[in-house]
């Protein structure tokens, strides 16, 4: 029985870049089949939500997504679809690894991060009002609970790959109460793993050390606002948001997603890189325990971006998203 996973085509490039991946998992002959969702920016006149019912329904029932962007509103409109997403399935868990892809050339080479991402609290818990005109206030909702899980999961990952090091990045030093216990909990935590070392940065200092020395990072565990933003840094280390995939991942169900949004400036112009939802689709295939067939795909991607003569604009090149997936799937073996 075919293994079937909650399509969600999202917003933007993501019905492109979705749309490329499955036709190359299929290509590689991944024992799946799809169920394809409508969510996003672009759905709600016909269902009133960007998360429409039948989302969370379908991931319910398959345990296993595959997710292109969802657009949010800047400043107005509905709160964001992939925050309720994650909240509503307790995906607590933001995993993104940072690595240089063979042939793309970018700023630093040797690049290795994983960044652990806590994915359910912070300051993107939704809890946010006008006091008085001119007056706002955002809740940054940090639990001990959540922390320790967060924590957990870092060190778990470490253990399980083999990984020597785990950073916490946080701003205790300013924020005494609220990232002075995700830190505390951090360094309980860390005592339970004495053969992983632990370190500690202020995140302002990590952003520095990331431009200048990033090779000196393993696995990085922070909270949810600093893991978006260093995200797209560590993006841009390797060669940008083209490159870097993402799951979400929870005790039940997990949703694999690139970490880049719907890119509106490139959105139906068939030259979006689908890499990043590719690599995002081979956690899938790793997570499902399919690991041969994302050792086949991983290394036809190689194949293609090592020879470098058909690369998406992003990436230096000229090909489409087609041309790319197209290459990709000749190099199969
Ligand atoms: P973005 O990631 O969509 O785009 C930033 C820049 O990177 C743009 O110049 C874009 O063209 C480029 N880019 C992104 N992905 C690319 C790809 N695969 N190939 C080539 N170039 C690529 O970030 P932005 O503009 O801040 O956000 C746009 C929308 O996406 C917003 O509504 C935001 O809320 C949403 N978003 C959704 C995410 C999700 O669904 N997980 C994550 C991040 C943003």
């Amino acid at each position: 029985m075919p293994k079937r996973i909650t399509l969600i085509p999202g917003d933007g490039i993501g019905p492109e870049v979705t749309a490329a991946t499955v036709q190359l998992l299929e290509a590689a002959g991944a024992d799946l089949e799809w169920e394809e969702v409508e969510a996003g920016l672009e759905v709600v006149s016909k269902y009133g939500k960007p998360l429409p019912d039948q989302v969370l329904e379908s991931i319910r029932k398959n345990k296993v997504a595959l997710k292109g962007p969802l657009t949010t509103a800047v400043a107005t409109g509905f709160p964001s679809a992939n925050v309720e997403l994650r909240q509503s399935l307790k995906l607590y868990a933001s995993l993104r690894p940072v690595t240089n892809v063979p042939g793309i050339e970018s700023r630093f080479g040797d690049v290795d991060v994983i960044i652990v991402r806590e994915n359910t609290e912070g300051l993107y818990s939704g809890l946010e009002q006008t006091i008085t005109a001119g007056v706002t206030q955002s809740l940054k909702i940090i639990t001990r609970e959540a922390s320790a899980r967060i924590a957990h999961f870092a060190f778990e990952y470490a253990n399980k790959w083999n990984r020597k090091k785990v950073t916490t990045a946080h701003k205790a030093n300013i924020l005494k109460v609220s990232d002075g216990l995700f830190l505390k909990t951090c360094q309980e935590v860390a005592r339970e793993y004495p053969d992983i070392l632990h370190e500690e940065i202020i995140v302002d200092n990590l952003a520095l050390q990331l431009v200048i020395n990033p090779q000196q990072f393993d696995v990085l565990l922070t909270t949810n606002l600093y893991g978006d933003i260093v995200s797209d840094l560590c993006a841009g280390l390797v060669g940008g948001l083209g490159l870097v995939p993402g799951a979400n991942i929870g005790k039940e169900y997990a949703v694999f997603e690139a970490v880049h949004g719907s890119a509106p400036d490139i959105a139906g112009k068939n030259k979006a890189n689908p890499l990043a939802v590719f690599f995002s689709s081979l956690l899938m295939l790793e997570y499902l325990h399919m690991e041969d067939t994302a050792k086949r795909i991983r290394k036809a991607i190689y194949r293609v971006t090592n020879k470098g003569a058909v690369l998406t604009p992003d990436l230096g090149g000229s090909a489409s998203t087609t041309e790319f997936t197209e290459a990709v799937i000749q190099e199969l073996e």
